[in-house]
C-alpha cells in the first residue's frame, strides 16, 4: 500500500551514449561515477532511481551504419549490447536502461514536442549554416575555426534546408535567472560561469528538425522531417521517469537530482535542455556536474590513434574494483587527468595493496592467531578507544560532506586516514609483543578488536566504489550483512559485535607487478 508521504526517489543519471562506436574509458568513466553516487544514496537509506543508456538515431548512426553495410537498426542491436555487456562487466547497478528507438520515448519526444509547440515555440523556417556530424553540433561560419568545429576540429559540412525552430532565443532571460538564482544548476562553479557567458552572448533560435536524413523520429504532423538528434536524446531523462504516460511515477521520480556528464555536452544539458523543459512547463533538474576529459598517456585517445583504451581490458587485467578505484581516485572530479597504466599500477599498489590490503590481512590473521578468530570485547573507556570514535566521527562527516560535492577523490582521500590510523596503530601497539604476555591480555582484545572495528568502517565506506571487494572484507569479518543494514547507525564506532568470528581469506589487493 502506497503511504501518504511518499519520499522523492533520488534520481541520478549518465549521458545516453552514442551506438555508432565501441565504449571506452570515458564511457565508463562517467557510468561509474553514477553508480558510485547511486550506491552511496542507497546505502544510506534511499530509493534511488539510476538510468543510463544509449543514443541511436541521427545522421552520424545512419552513415555509420551505411559503411558498415548495416541497416542503422541492425547496427544499433548489435552495439548496443557492448555497452550491456560493459555496464555488466564493471557491476553497474543502473535501474533502467533507455534506448531512444524504444517505443516508450517516441511518445515521449512526440508529447514534449507537442507540448513546447502549443506554447508557441515551434516555427518553421529554413537553415542555412554548418554541420559537424561527429558532434551532432549547428554553428554559424563565425564559430568555425578554419573551416572546422571548434569543437572536435573535423571538417563542418555545409546545410541548407527547411528545418523547424525552437524559440531559443526567448530563453535567454530566464535562462540567466534560473542559473543565478541556482547556484548548485550548473557545476562546477567554473562550468557555471562559461555558461552564463555563453548565454549573454546572446542565443539564436535551434534548429530542431532535418530533411536530409531520415534515421530518426518523425514529426507528426509532417513526416518529412525527423527531429533532431539532441532535441530526441534529451527527452530520454524524462521518459524514463514515465513522462508522458505515467503521471503518479513521473512525480514522484522527476526532477532528476543530478545528471552526470562529461564537460563536452554541458551546453546541450544546461542552456537547450532546460529552455525545452521551461517551455513545456516540467521542471528543472537540479544540478548537472560536468566532469572532465581523460587523456590517454598524454594525448588525446582516438581511433586513429589507435590508443582508445577498451575498460573490459583493463578490468580483466587489473580486476573491476581497482579499476573503478582507480577513476575515481585519480583525478579530482570536474579537472580533466591521464590515464596511464604506470599511474594505474602505482596507484593500486601504494593504496591499495600496500595500505588496505596489508593491513587487512594482518588483522584478520592475528586475530586468528591470538583469539581463535573470534572478536573479543573491546574497553570503551579507554583512550584508544575515544581516539579511534573520534577519526570514525570525523572520516563519516567528511565523506558525507565530499559526496555532497562529488569529491570523490577527496573522500578517497579521507577513507585513507582510516587504513593509515590503522597501519600505524598496529606498528605502535606491537600485538605480536603483547601476545607474550599473559597480564596484557585485555590490552591485546583492545588492539585486536579497534584494528577490526576501524576495517569494517573502511569497507562501509568503501562500498559504493569497490562493492565487489567490499563483499568480500565484509564476509572475511563475519558481516555478511554489513551492507544491507543502512541508516546512519552502522557509521557509527563500535559497532562490531563481540564474538563475531572472522574467516581469513585470499588477498583482497594482490600487488601489480610489471
Ligand atoms: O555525447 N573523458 O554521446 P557520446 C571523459 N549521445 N569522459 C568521456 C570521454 C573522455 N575522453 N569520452 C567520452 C553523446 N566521455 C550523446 C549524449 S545525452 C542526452 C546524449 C563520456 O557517446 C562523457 O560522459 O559521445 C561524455 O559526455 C560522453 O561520454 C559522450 O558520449
Ligand atoms: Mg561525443
Amino acid at each position: 500500500m502506497e503511504t501518504a508521504t511518499r519520499e522523492p526517489v533520488y534520481y541520478v543519471t549518465t549521458p545516453i551514449y552514442y551506438v555508432n562506436d565501441v565504449p571506452h574509458i570515458g564511457h565508463a568513466y562517467t557510468t561509474v561515477a553514477a553508480d558510485v553516487v547511486a550506491r552511496y544514496r542507497r546505502l544510506r537509506g534511499r530509493r534511488v532511481f539510476f538510468l543510463t543508456g544509449t543514443d541511436e538515431h541521427g545522421v552520424k548512426i545512419e552513415k555509420t551504419a551505411r559503411e558498415r553495410g548495416l541497416a542503422p537498426q541492425e547496427l544499433v542491436d548489435e552495439v548496443v549490447e557492448r555497452f550491456r555487456g560493459l555496464w555488466k562487466i564493471l557491476n553497474i547497478s543502473n535501474d533502467d536502461f533507455i534506448r531512444t528507438t524504444e517505443e516508450r520515448h517516441r511518445r515521449a519526444v512526440l508529447a514534449l514536442y507537442e507540448a513546447v509547440k502549443q506554447h508557441g515555440d515551434i516555427y518553421l523556417g529554413t537553415y542555412e549554416d554548418w554541420y559537424c556530424i561527429p558532434c551532432e553540433t549547428f554553428w554559424t561560419e563565425g564559430q568555425l575555426v578554419n573551416g572546422a568545429c571548434p569543437e572536435c576540429g573535423r571538417p563542418a559540412e555545409r546545410v541548407k534546408e527547411e528545418s523547424y525552430f525552437f524559440r531559443l532565443s526567448a530563453f535567454q532571460e530566464r535562462l540567466l535567472e534560473h542559473i543565478e538564482r541556482h547556484p548548485e544548476f550548473i557545476r562546477p562553479e567554473a562550468k557555471r560561469n562559461e555558461i552564463l557567458s555563453f548565454i549573454r552572448e546572446g542565443l539564436r533560435d535551434l534548429s530542431i528538425s532535418r530533411t536530409s536524413f531520415s534515421w530518426g523520429i518523425a514529426v507528426r504532423d509532417d513526416p518529412r522531417h525527423v527531429i533532431y538528434v539532441w532535441f530526441d536524446a534529451l527527452i530520454n531523462y524524462i521518459t524514463a521517469a514515465g513522462y508522458p504516460d505515467d503521471a503518479e511515477r513521473f512525480a514522484a521520480v522527476w526532477p532528476a537530482d543530478i545528471h552526470l556528464i562529461g564537460k563536452d555536452i554541458l551546453r546541450f544539458h544546461t542552456v537547450f535542455w532546460p529552455a525545452f523543459l521551461m517551455s513545456a512547463g516540467l521542471p528543472l533538474p537540479r544540478t548537472v556536474f560536468a566532469h572532465g576529459w581523460w587523456t590517454v598517456d598524454g594525448e588525446k585517445m582516438s581511433k586513429s590513434r589507435g590508443n582508445v583504451v577498451d575498460p573490459a581490458a583493463v578490468a580483466a587485467e587489473y580486476g573491476v574494483d581497482p579499476f573503478r578505484y582507480f577513476l575515481l581516485r585519480e583525478v579530482p572530479f570536474g579537472l580533466d587527468g591521464d590515464f596511464s597504466r604506470e599511474a594505474m599500477k602505482n596507484r593500486l599498489n601504494s593504496e591499495l595493496a600496500n595500505d588496505l590490503g596489508n593491513l587487512f590481512s594482518r588483522s584478520v590473521s592475528m586475530l586468528k592467531k591470538y583469539r581463535g578468530a573470534v572478536v573479543p570485547a573491546p574497553d570503551r573507556g579507554d583512550p584508544r578507544w575515544r581516539e579511534f570514535a573520534g577519526l570514525a566521527a570525523e572520516v563519516n562527516d567528511a565523506v558525507a560532506a565530499g559526496m555532497e560535492e562529488l569529491a570523490f577523490s577527496r573522500v578517497l582521500g579521507e577513507i585513507r586516514r582510516l587504513a593509515a590510523a590503522g597501519n600505524k596503530f598496529i606498528d605502535t601497539q606491537a600485538p605480536w609483543q603483547l601476545a607474550k604476555d599473559e597480564g596484557r591480555a585485555a590490552d591485546l582484545d583492545q588492539v585486536l578488536y579497534c584494528s577490526l572495528e576501524n576495517l569494517r568502517l573502511a569497507a562501509l565506506h568503501l562500498h559504493p566504489f569497490m562493492p565487489e571487494k567490499t563483499a568480500a572484507m565484509a564476509a572475511q569479518l563475519g558481516l555478511p550483512e554489513l551492507f544491507t543494514a543502512s541508516g546512519t547507525e552502522a557509521y557509527r564506532w563500535g559497532g562490531l559485535p563481540a564474538g563475531t568470528k572472522v574467516t581469513p581469506g585470499p588477498a583482497l589487493f594482490p600487488r601489480i607487478e610489471t
